[in-house]
């Protein structure tokens, strides 16, 4: 190796070197050291439906998948989701040219923003935003512009004059994530129906990441982007299994667009992996056919693990903002007399035993986020209750 680095020279290319190492590694390592329930990571405690398991196992002996899967995805996941499209929310997509399989959502959005942006272009994203959209943007040479969804009552609300005037000559996309990861916010109509219209009006491209598509709790109703008027042609539209089947380690994503997205989108993507997950393709496919009792029945079972979370957050004193989608909660830490979340984490394995997230990270304006932490409530609810109980024992001693 010698003489094949230059001292005076990182290794790290400097599209990425502000991306260290994920506080994700961080506090799973102090979990592991303190012996801490660990709600910081957002991935099931419990494996998704037995059926499904086995549908990848049947999959793998009959050897469909266990060698290169087409690029495109195998056509009966393709059907699949463009069938899941259609039944869900009336889109129409031809799953022969419309449709794209991915190595999860991550090579979703990484792949359309290789793909979709130039260098000096413009991407406006809702911050706090999931980690990888400001990655994929660097690597792209794009310019994020974080637009901050900031508490409202008990919810987090988009400024929407705010997101107008981000809007520049150069803004090429707008990254859009409903359900939101970390604030548990679900874009209403109004709101979303005012970012479409923006998009025509200014002719942006949309990539909209909705993995959390069926986590919608109560009142909470999901509208994909594409349905509104003018965006089906300008809409990157992504989803995954992970979530909604609990089987995040499979890694089976995709994207619904019209034939010239696909198309543009495929080109970056299949350099990164070119495909992925075979016999776990079929498996997902039988997945989206399941019934409708499914789908409640995750609801359910979250709806009221957030429940018993929310309440043991609100016990310990923390003040707990409304999760009207996906499986995080955030809470704010000031009613403790805290106002640093991130040394309020670092802090919490040793004073309660629980793990959570400083929701600062997920921030460019890393004040707007400082007081706000996030729990994951996709863990058994007997470790949900432990969790709160020793939430509130910490408070009562501290
Ligand atoms: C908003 C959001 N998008 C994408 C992903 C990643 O999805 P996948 O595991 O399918 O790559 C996550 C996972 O946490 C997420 O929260």
């Amino acid at each position: 190796m010698a003489g094949m680095t230059s001292s005076a020279r990182p290794l790290l290319n400097r599209r990425l070197a502000e991306f260290g190492t994920t506080i994700f590694a961080e506090m799973s390592a102090l979990a592991l050291r303190t012996g801490s329930i660990n709600l910081g990571q957002g991935f099931p405690d419990t494996d998704g439906p037995e059926e499904v398991r086995e549908a990848a196992v049947r999959a793998l002996r009959d050897g469909r998948g266990n060698q290169y899967p087409p690029g495109p995805g195998i056509p009966e996941l393709r059907t699949a989701i463009a069938a899941h499209q259609q039944r869900r929310y009336g889109l129409a997509y031809d799953p022969d040219t419309e449709v794209l399989v991915t190595a999860g959502a991550t090579e979703a959005i990484a792949a359309s923003l290789l793909a979709l942006v130039e260098p000096g272009d413009e991407v406006i994203a809702l911050e706090p935003y999931y980690d990888s959209y400001a990655a994929s943007v660097a690597l792209a040479g794009g310019t994020r512009v974080p637009v901050t969804l900031r508490p409202d009552g008990n919810r987090f609300r988009l400024d929407l004059d705010e997101l107008r005037d981000a809007v520049t000559g150069r803004t090429r996309m707008l990254l859009i994530n409903s359900p939101h990861n970390p604030t548990g916010t679900v874009l209403t109509r109004e709101e979303l129906a005012f970012i479409a219209e923006l998009a025509v009006e200014r002719d942006l491209l949309v990539v909209t990441d909705e993995v959390y598509e069926h986590l919608v709790f109560d009142e909470a109703e999901h509208i994909p982007l594409a349905t509104f008027p003018g965006m089906r042609e300008r809409t990157v539209t992504i989803s995954s299994a992970g979530k909604t089947f609990s089987f995040t380690g499979w890694k089976v994503g995709w994207v619904t667009a019209t034939p010239e997205l696909v198309t543009t989108v495929r080109s970056a993507k299949q350099y990164l992996t070119y495909v992925s997950a075979g016999p776990f393709q079929y498996a997902v496919a039988e997945a989206l056919a399941l019934p409708d009792s499914y789908y409640t029945g995750l609801r359910d079972d979250l709806r009221a693990k957030r429940d018993v979370l929310a309440a043991g957050l609100t016990e310990a004193g923390l003040s707990v903002f409304h999760t009207a989608g996906t499986y995080f909660v955030t809470a704010d830490i000031r009613p403790l007399g805290e106002s640093d979340g991130v040394a309020f984490c670092r802090a919490l394995p040793e004073r309660a035993g629980v793990v959570a997230i400083p929701t600062a990270v997920f921030y460019d304006h890393q004040e707007a986020g400082a007081p706000f932490v996030r729990f994951a409530f996709c863990k058994k609810k007997e470790v949900l209750e432990e969790a709160a109980h020793r939430l509130k024992g910490a408070a009562a001693s501290g």
